[in-house]
Formats: structure tokens, sequence, C-alpha cells
């Protein structure tokens, strides 16, 4: 049966206090909308139609082309939202899931299963509800004596005796779409002045029909987004169910309360994660590696047994037992070979250190290619900007750079070659050349003539 899916999403969100739309926030690093899009993809076969606002520019820069959009240019309920979707919904589509982009927990296998129970439902619609001791401002369901659902009814129309009903509306329902879009215009308007999309339950009870629910079990999956502290509540929840499941895929972490993983992120076995930190986009981190504390890693490759204390690593590589003590940052670009060790305060931008490499303290390497085994000393600069270019570095394997070098770029040295302390190298140096000074000159003759 083909399904279509409908996300609510023209709200105004108020409550978020804030110029960003709702359903734009961020929760652990992706748009509330995306959640909503992914789950309603999993479940239903045709791209979602979004119903949006007017000047929902913001939302529509988030999604792209992951789904249609439709316009509910006067905010009149939900009802009036899910009908404002109605061109942009595929005729052919036999069933409706409709969902609101405020629900990011929600999963795509609950979404899947509200749709199998209403195909397997002779009645019009199954609705999504939960037994919950704290309503939230939900609708409560209301059921005669057999049992049957007789009515939604609103928090703020609920009677004293209504509101102590523990079955609340999720706001999340599947309909048989030609049924749908005939009962929708009968819905009449809500003391409020809204359409009330939960009044079709009516409509169905009136035509003595049966309306069939799913509960669900796990209430958080539930919790909709209205204000930040909301949005703080779903991130420690999503927070849980990410680290929960890589402790249990062999990933330690000493406080779990302090570590921020995205979803995009893949961590290999016996890894330890200490407080503070956050790995980001499409990060991997192999195994056996300590990261932390305070660590933040963005869209990079770490390799096996790397250990890395406080430090900022963005779009970088860093190969197989890799060693950074303390406040190193790896800009876009950085590639640290096999066993490098960096020490306090390096940083390395667009650059190659291939196996072995030692860059001890305070150094800035960028745009360079640095041969195995280098010795980079303390203060040691690649002075690859001119104004207006990047110049490139290039240092042969086993040469040794004194403390306090300038290498002045486009610039070559060879390799077993070797800089003085504080020296200015502003002229390429060949292989087993010692230069020092500034501007640095040879110190003595290379060991091989040269011809
Ligand atoms: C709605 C349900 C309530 C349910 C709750 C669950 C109705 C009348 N009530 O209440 O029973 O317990 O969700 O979260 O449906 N929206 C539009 N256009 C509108 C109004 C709303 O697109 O004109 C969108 C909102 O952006 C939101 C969703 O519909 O994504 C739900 O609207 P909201 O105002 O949050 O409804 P609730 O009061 O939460
Ligand atoms: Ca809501």
């Amino acid at each position: 049966m083909k399904t279509a899916s409908i996300i609510l999403a023209a709200g105004q969100s108020k409550r978020m206090v804030s110029d960003t739309p709702k359903v734009v926030h961020k929760l652990n690093g992706k748009a509330l909308i995306q959640y909503a899009i992914a789950a309603a993809k999993k479940a239903a076969s045709d791209t979602p139609v979004i119903v949006v606002g007017n000047g929902a520019e913001l939302v529509h820069a988030e999604v792209g082309d992951q789904a249609v959009f439709a316009v509910q240019s006067e905010r009149l309920g939900t009802a009036h939202a899910v009908l404002a979707a109605e061109s942009a919904v595929a005729k052919d589509a036999e069933l409706i899931l409709v969902t609101s982009a405020d629900m990011p927990l929600l999963t795509g296998e609950t979404l899947t299963a509200i749709v199998i129970a209403q195909k397997a439902n002779s009645g019009p619609l199954t609705l999504l509800t939960v037994h919950s001791s704290n309503p939230r401002g939900f609708g409560r369901i209301l059921r005669s004596p057999n049992g049957e659902v007789s009515a939604i009814v609103e928090e703020a129309q609920a009677t004293p005796e209504q509101l102590k009903i523990d079955e609340l509306n999720v706001g999340v329902y599947c309909f048989k779409a030609a049924w749908m879009w005939n009962a929708l215009p009968q819905i009449s308007l809500s003391p409020k002045g809204e359409y009330y999309l939960t009044d079709v339950v009516e409509v169905a009870v009136k035509a003595g029909l049966k309306v069939n629910t799913l509960v669900m079990e796990d209430e958080e999956e539930a919790l909709g987004i209205n204000n930040r502290i909301h949005l703080s509540e779903a991130e420690r929840i999503l927070r849980r169910r990410i680290n929960e499941r890589w402790m249990l895929a062999g990933v330690t972490m000493l406080d779990p309360n302090l570590v921020y993983i995205e979803e995009s992120v893949t961590i290999g076995k016996d890894t330890t994660l200490l407080p503070g930190t956050f790995l980001k986009g499409k990060t991997v981190v192999g195994e056996r590696c300590t990261l932390g504390p305070n660590t933040i890693v963005v869209s990079s490759q770490i390799g096996n047994e790397v250990q890395i204390g406080p430090a900022l690593i963005e779009k970088a590589i860093v190969e197989d037992g890799v060693d950074m003590t303390t406040f190193c940052h790896l800009r876009s670009g950085a590639h640290l070979g096999k066993g490098v060790h960096m020490g306090n305060y390096g940083e390395v931008k667009d650059s190659y250190l291939a196996a072995g490499v030692k860059m001890g303290h305070f150094s800035y390497i960028g745009n360079a290619q640095i041969g195995e085994n280098v010795n980079i000393g303390a203060g040691t600069i690649t002075c690859n900007y001119d104004g207006v270019h990047k110049n490139p570095t290039e240092i042969g394997e086993n040469t040794f750079i004194g403390s306090d070098t300038m290498l002045v770029a486009p610039l070559k040295i060879g390799k077993n070659a070797k800089t003085g302390a504080g020296a200015v190298v502003t002229h390429d140096v060949a292989d087993g050349e010692v230069v020092a000074g500034v501007p640095a000159r040879p110190m003595k003759k290379k060991e091989k003539s040269s011809g």
C-alpha cells in the first residue's frame, strides 16, 4: 500500500524565543526537522510533505530537496494544516501518516509500527497514544465503557476529571487517505478558533466507525520540543541513547554525561573517552585509543592506539599510534602518519607529517610535507603566507630542525639536514647540509661533493 507522509511544522514556536524557526534548532548537531524527515522516510514510501508557515526560508534552506513543501498561510490549527498539504500529497497514496516536526525522539520504528497497524485495520485511522503521568499539555484520549476511543479532548478544554486521564495523544496518526480528505472539511471550529485534527476522531465515531490505537511503550519518544528546556531534555535523552549504544559496543566512558557523540560518528572497541570529549560530524575513531579530557574532534579519522589529550582536531587524519599530549590543534588537511608525536601547543594545517615525526612544543606547520623521523624543534614555524599566497615547505627524512627555526616558504630542505637554533631559512637546503644564522647559511661543506 502506498503510504505518504505529512510533517506539520507551521507552528509559530513563540516559546523558543528565537529568530530561528523551532524546527531548525539543533539537537546533537542536527536540526529537529531532520529527525522528523528521517523517521518519516523509514515508515512511508514517498518523499515527505512538510507543512510550513509563511516565510519559512530557513526551513527550506535546511531541508533542501529532501521533502516537498506545502504552505499554510494562516495558522488555523492542525486539521487546517493537514488540508494545506492536500495538493502536494501524491494522489495515489492509499495511507497517510501525519506527524509533527517537533518530536525528534520518535523513531522510524514507531512510525513504521503505526503504518503496519493501520494496514491491518479495517477502520479509517490508527492513532498513537502513550500512558504517562506527565501530560505536558497533551490531549487526553477518551474511551467509552467498552474501551473504544470516543474522542480526544485538548488540555485547555478538558474537565478536571478528564485531566486525570493518563492516556495521551502523541500527535501521530495513520489514515486511509480517501477517508481523511473527506473527513477533514467536516471538522468544525474549536472554542479556541482552530480546526483541531484531533476532532477527526469524532467524525469517525459519529459515522459509526471504530478508531484504532497503537500504544507506545517508551514515553520518552513522545517528548515534544516547545521551549529550550525541552530541547535540553531531548539532548540528554539522545546522548544517553547514543552513549549506551557505544558502551555496549566496547567503548569506555568515565562519565557518559560528559561525552558528546553525534549520530554520524563511529568508534572502535576498547577506546576510552574521558570527560569533555566531543566527537562530531563524520568522525571515525579506531580501537584502543584514549581521547580527552576536553577533546573536540570534528569530521576526522583517528586510527588505532592513538592518544590525544586536550585538543581541537578538525577535518584531519591521524594514523595508528600517534600520541598528542596537550593543547594541540589540527586544522583542515592535517595528516599525521604512524607514530607521530606532538607535544604541547602544536598546530598543523594542510600538511603531512610522515611516520615517526616528532614535533615537541609550540610549533606551527602549514602547507608542508615532512619526511619520516624528522625532528621539529620547539617554536619552529613555517612562514607559509607571504601576504598573498600560501607557499609550500618540504623537509626530507631524518632532518633535524633546531628550536625556533623560521622556515620561510616556498622552501625545500633535503634529508639528513640540520638547522641551527634560531635560524631563519630563506633558501633551499641540500641533503645533509647544516645551516644556521639569520638569514641561514651553510655551516660546513656537505659530506658528499656537490657535482
Ligand atoms: C497537538 C494535539 C494534541 C497532542 C499534541 C502532541 C491538536 C489540536 N492537538 O497539540 O492532542 O497531544 O499535539 O504533541 O492537534 N501546526 C501547524 N499549523 C497549525 C497548528 C499547528 O502546522 O495551524 C503544527 C505545529 O507546528 C506542530 C504540530 O502542528 O508541529 C502540533 O501543533 P501544536 O500547536 O504544537 O499542537 P499541540 O498543542 O502540541
Ligand atoms: Ca506541540
